[in-house]
């Protein structure tokens, strides 16, 4: 439109994200493969949550790995900023790693338990900065302690003297250091009592209030999906089969995978998770079948579709 500024691009551009793994013995010299994700596409905006959803073994965390290039995926697109992060070499990568983030299940195996927490944070920020003096730091380390409720007298203890729940602060507290714009958390509460788990989704929230961050939520807990997601995409062997605002997919579930995976959770209320009706889901079913394609159902609500496409 005339005068009208450009639009900016999303923060985050998932397009056909495929990755093969090697799988099992080469039959006749033909390398099997694994596709574990298969064209997987989907955006971020800036300061929202998306969560992603889906089987053991969907690919879920493949699509982490790659999105963050921890991985190189095989084919697609990954635009961060409008910029494509696929074939970028890693000192291109260096200074946009600053943007994205990534914090995982179990906080421990993140943590390096000959290294102070302490050090553990301030380590990006003598990567991405090189020498700055001490104080200055110290200052800004204690300050990430404080966002994210730890308490700095600590830093200079070791990661087997804190809690799960404390252990994932320090990650948390480390992937704040460069004021990323995204965090890819790949079941970040998963390993923690339930108590904890509503403290750290507590803080994750108001780290999104008070910065705009946006998140790439990975988890099993549907519950805790709904109450923190935008959108939801729901993963099925490597492929999205849903994926719309969290309302419709929570209340207008189309796809028979999600259907099956929203009646296998808990019901608040046990008079209707008593009269509930369990909905199975046999992925066999698609065995063989083309992958299809996916169809707007309601505004930005997508199911897909295994008939023929236009
Ligand atoms: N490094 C690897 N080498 C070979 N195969 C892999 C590798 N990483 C993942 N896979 C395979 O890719 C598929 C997707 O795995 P992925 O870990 O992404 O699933 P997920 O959805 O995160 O599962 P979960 O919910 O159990 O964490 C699986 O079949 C897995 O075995
Ligand atoms: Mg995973």
């Amino acid at each position: 439109m005339n005068g009208m500024p450009p639009s900016s691009p999303p923060l985050l551009q998932v397009e056909g994200l495929c990755k093969d793994y090697p799988a099992g013995a080469s039959l006749l010299g033909a390398r099997a493969v694994l596709r574990a994700v298969d064209g997987v596409s989907f955006t971020l905006a800036r300061g929202e949550t998306l969560g992603l959803v889906g089987e053991s073994g969907s690919g879920k965390s493949t699509v982490a790995r790659c999105v963050m290039q921890l991985e190189r995926p095989t084919g697609g697109r990954v635009l961060l900023n409008g910029r494509d992060l696929v074939g970028m070499s890693q000192s291109a990568l260096r200074p946009l790693r600053k943007v994205m983030q990534i914090i995982f299940q179990d906080p421990y195996s993140s943590l390096n338990p000959r290294m102070t927490v302490g050090r553990f944070v301030a380590d990006p920020i003598m990567i991405h900065e090189g020498k700055i003096p001490r104080e200055a730091l110290m200052q800004r380390v204690r300050a990430l302690f404080a966002k994210v409720g730890l308490d700095a007298r600590h830093l200079g203890r070791y990661p087997h003297e804190f809690s799960g729940g404390q252990r994932q602060r320090v990650c948390i507290a480390r992937a704040l250091a460069m004021s990323p714009q995204l965090i890819v958390a790949d079941e970040p509460i998963t390993a923690l009592d339930v108590s904890i788990q509503a403290q750290i989704i507590n803080l994750l929230q108001q780290l999104q209030d008070e910065q705009g961050l946006a998140y790439l939520f990975i988890s099993h807990d549907l519950g805790m999906v709904r109450h923190i997601c935008h959108r939801v995409a729901v993963m099925l062997r490597g492929l999205i089969v849903e994926t719309g605002p969290a309302e419709a997919i929570f209340h207008d579930a189309r796809h028979p995978y999600t259907q099956a995976l929203l009646s296998a959770t808990l019901e608040a209320d046990p008079a209707r998770e008593r009269s509930k009706a369990r909905l199975f889901f046999d992925a066999a079913q698609l065995d063989g079948r083309a992958s299809g394609f996916m169809k707007e159902v309601t505004p930005g609500h997508f199911v897909r579709e295994y008939g023929h496409a236009r």
